[in-house]
């Protein structure tokens, strides 16, 4: 899918079922690495970054297959530890195999990840966890060596509780020699989510969610089936295509519980919701308020995710408002193409300064990033006329099926 089309100003109406999560999917599926068997990973999303990560996993000797949206993946025989460069550079997500890898064969080639512009994006916590459980790093021109003869619990502390670094330092504890303790911990849901497979697994690990983990080592652990929760920052997506298009939707299986954040600044921008058992009812006001300053940070803050989408919405609410960003210090390429819709945001340092107009114009975009990407669609759905999306090959990354998701909800959005 190259393009979106969008057909704006319809108010959406209907219900939809949110995806698996994609930033829960690919860590459990690194860790299956660490088991010498098979594993079942239920309700795991059918998208590109899913798909790359299979790849990867294939070329380093795991065998996977698809049975419907439940994903096999048998790591009996892993035989390698270099991954190809150029799965690697495609995908920042191919960082999750150092902590397994390192775990499984004492050893990993890894060359510089890359996969997205939205930051400098670094590894340097991720290899400071690794070095104090004993990893020797070599920094050769293009790539990262690390060799351990074994992985020894130990105390470590992070300079910044970094998602990605949390989940390597658990997986490469969970079969290392004695306890381990990680400081300060990220809280994000996605970090439960993979303790809990490990911990299905046979691992030992408390206080995830909390920033003080502790893995206490196991010799090996088993085969293990896990169901991927969903994917919050998918059902936020479509809470701010409400949101603009106007209308009431209902999200089926959105994870209100991980949302606190997101559902507070919409509330406070007019959207009402109520939740049961099976998910949350959405209802848009007639016009959005400004819901003032949203500051971006760690879990349970508001995550750095949702802040284009929400920045999307604020350039039509009623009144001014400000955008800060703190988690990555290159995200709001889609200022410009907001601007380019009509609306009046002004770019200062960490922040975005928004002055809402009263609709947006349909025009030709073009998205430069994941959630970026998914922010102008949710934006051409409340513009006025036609709008096209093109770089949605980052949307992918993402989205199982944005367009469909949306047609269900009333919209005219299609692939082009
Ligand atoms: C994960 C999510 C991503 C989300 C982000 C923050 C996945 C696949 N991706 O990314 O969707 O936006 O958490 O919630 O789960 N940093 C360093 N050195 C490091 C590692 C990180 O300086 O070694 C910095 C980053 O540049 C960034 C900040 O820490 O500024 C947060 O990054 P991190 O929490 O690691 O995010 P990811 O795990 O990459």
């Amino acid at each position: 899918m190259d393009s979106i089309q969008i057909d704006g100003g319809i108010p959406l109406q209907g219900q939809v079922r949110i995806q698996g999560s994609k930033n829960a999917a690919l860590p459990v599926m690194a860790a299956t690495v660490l088991i010498n068997g098979r594993c079942l990973i239920e309700n795991c999303p059918k998208i590109t970054d899913v798909f790359q990560m299979q790849t990867l996993l294939e070329s380093i000797g795991c065998r996977t297959w698809w049975e419907g949206h439940s994903l096999r993946i048998d790591a009996t025989d892993v035989y390698d530890y270099r991954m190809p460069r150029e799965a690697v550079k495609s995908m920042r997500s191919s960082i999750s195999l150092l902590g397994p890898l390192l775990a499984r064969n004492g050893e990993v080639f890894l060359y510089q990840p890359g996969g997205c512009v939205i930051g400098e994006r670094p590894i340097d916590i991720h290899i400071h966890a690794m070095e104090c459980l004993g990893v020797d790093f070599e920094e050769e021109e293009h790539y990262i060596h690390g060799t351990a003869a074994r992985l020894t619990g130990a105390n470590i502390f992070l300079k910044f509780p970094s998602v990605g670094a949390t989940e390597n330092a658990i997986m490469a504890s969970v079969l290392a020699e004695g306890d381990t303790y990680i400081y300060p911990a990220a809280r994000e849901p996605e970090i439960v989510a993979l303790c809990d497979f490990l911990r299905r697994a046979g691992a030992i690990i408390e206080g995830d969610g909390t920033e003080l983990i502790l893995v206490k080592g196991v010799k090996t652990l088993h085969e293990a089936c896990f169901r991927i929760p969903p994917d919050r920052i998918v059902a936020g997506t479509y809470i701010t295509g409400c949101m603009l298009a106007g209308g009431s939707v209902f999200l089926g299986d959105a994870p209100v519980a991980q949302m606190a954040e997101v559902i507070k600044a919409a509330e406070s921008m007019g959207v009402t919701f109520q939740d049961n058992s099976e998910g949350i009812f959405v209802q848009a006001p007639e016009r959005l308020k400004t819901a003032g300053h949203i500051i971006t940070g760690v879990y349970p803050g508001f995550p750095t995710d949702m802040q284009s989408m929400f920045l999307a919405a604020m350039c039509v609410a009623d009144g001014k408002g400000i955008l800060t960003e703190q988690i990555f210090e290159n995200r709001f390429h889609v200022v410009d193409e907001l601007r380019r819709m009509g609306a009046r945001i002004d770019l200062r340092g960490d922040s975005a300064y928004t002055d809402g107009v009263l609709t947006l114009t349909g025009t030709d975009v073009h998205a430069e990033e994941l959630r970026g990407g998914a922010a102008l669609v949710m934006a051409g759905l409340g513009a006025t006329g036609h709008t096209v999306v093109t770089g949605c090959e980052y949307i992918c990354r993402g989205y199982e099926n944005i367009c469909r998701d949306l047609r269900e909800l009333g919209a005219r959005v299609y692939s082009i």
